[in-house]
């Protein structure tokens, strides 16, 4: 078995919910919960709707817990009405900047050619992408889910040199598991990632596909997370519904945790 020395990571994307007001109530809780464990080997992060970002960085101000922003403008400034940019982003204190989640693609008309000029405006501002990645029931149906990866990552990364590459943080989220009942089962999860994994290896090389992190998200919850994580290819979770409760999040802060641990030990092979 071989030794993963990627560093894992557990995020929630709060999408919108949790005004200002509930922001230092949660962020309490969580920090109560995890402060009794050893999560120095991971990176945590929340990502709070625009309003909430101040009281965020507040509340996690000097914590291991990250911000980011659920989405951002391609373009530094500009007439661009009820947009923000990524140094807006720096200013109100994130660390990372979700892009191409399925409901910006779905519900405000969003591609991955404009998701490229995203990746590209975070890295050159000091963000941490996170690239949500993800096929439709459709794709899955015709069996074109690889296919569909494929054209994602290479849509969105392109241009971007092999050494930017592992500073984004991929997130594989399958569309059709995105606020369902079930999440993908583990032997789906692990073929799409091994998949993204052998893609980066081909484009950028092994060294890159070796550091860089893919995350998995949909549907994720403290009883299905330590079976997903576990996969070798899985370098955390990303979670909608489990998080938005503190004491859910910091459960699968935990197994995330355990999970990290558990690989770094293993013998190399
Ligand atoms: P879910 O959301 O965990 O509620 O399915 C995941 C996501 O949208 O990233």
């Amino acid at each position: 078995m071989t030794k993963v020395t990627r560093r894992h990571m557990a995020g929630t994307g709060w999408k919108m919910n949790l005004r200002a007001f509930e922001v230092p109530g949660y962020a309490q809780r969580l920090l109560q919960q995890i402060g009794t464990g050893d999560t120095s080997a991971i990176d945590l992060f929340v990502l709070p709707p625009f309003t909430s970002l101040a009281a965020a960085a507040a509340a996690f101000g000097g914590t291991p817990v990250a911000i980011g922003g659920q989405n951002m403008h391609w373009e530094e400034h500009g007439a661009w009405t009820g947009e923000i940019s990524a140094s807006m982003l720096v200013d109100a204190g994130c660390r990372y900047v979700e892009l191409a989640h399925s409901e910006r693609l779905q519900h405000f008309g969003e591609t991955y050619e404009h998701v490229c000029s995203k990746v590209d405006r975070a890295l050159a501002t000091g963000l941490t992408p996170i690239l949500c990645l993800g096929e439709t029931a459709e794709d899955r149906r015709r069996g074109g889910s690889d296919d569909v990866l494929a054209w994602q990552v290479t849509t969105a990364l392109a241009g971007q040199p092999a050494a930017r590459v592992p500073d984004v943080v991929l997130a594989y989220e399958p569309r059709w598991a995105i606020g369902g009942s079930e999440a993908a089962s583990c032997e789906y999860v692990a073929a799409r990632h091994a998949t993204l994994r052998a893609l980066l290896r081909d484009r950028y090389g092994a060294d890159v596909a070796n550091r860089t992190r893919i995350l998995y998200g949909g549907s994720v919850t403290p009883r299905n997370g330590p079976d997903l994580v576990a996969l070798d290819d899985v370098d955390g979770l990303f979670v909608g519904r489990a998080a938005w409760d503190p004491e859910g999040f910091a459960q699968i802060v935990a197994e995330v945790a355990d999970a990290a641990r558990a690989k770094a030990g293993r013998s190399g092979s």
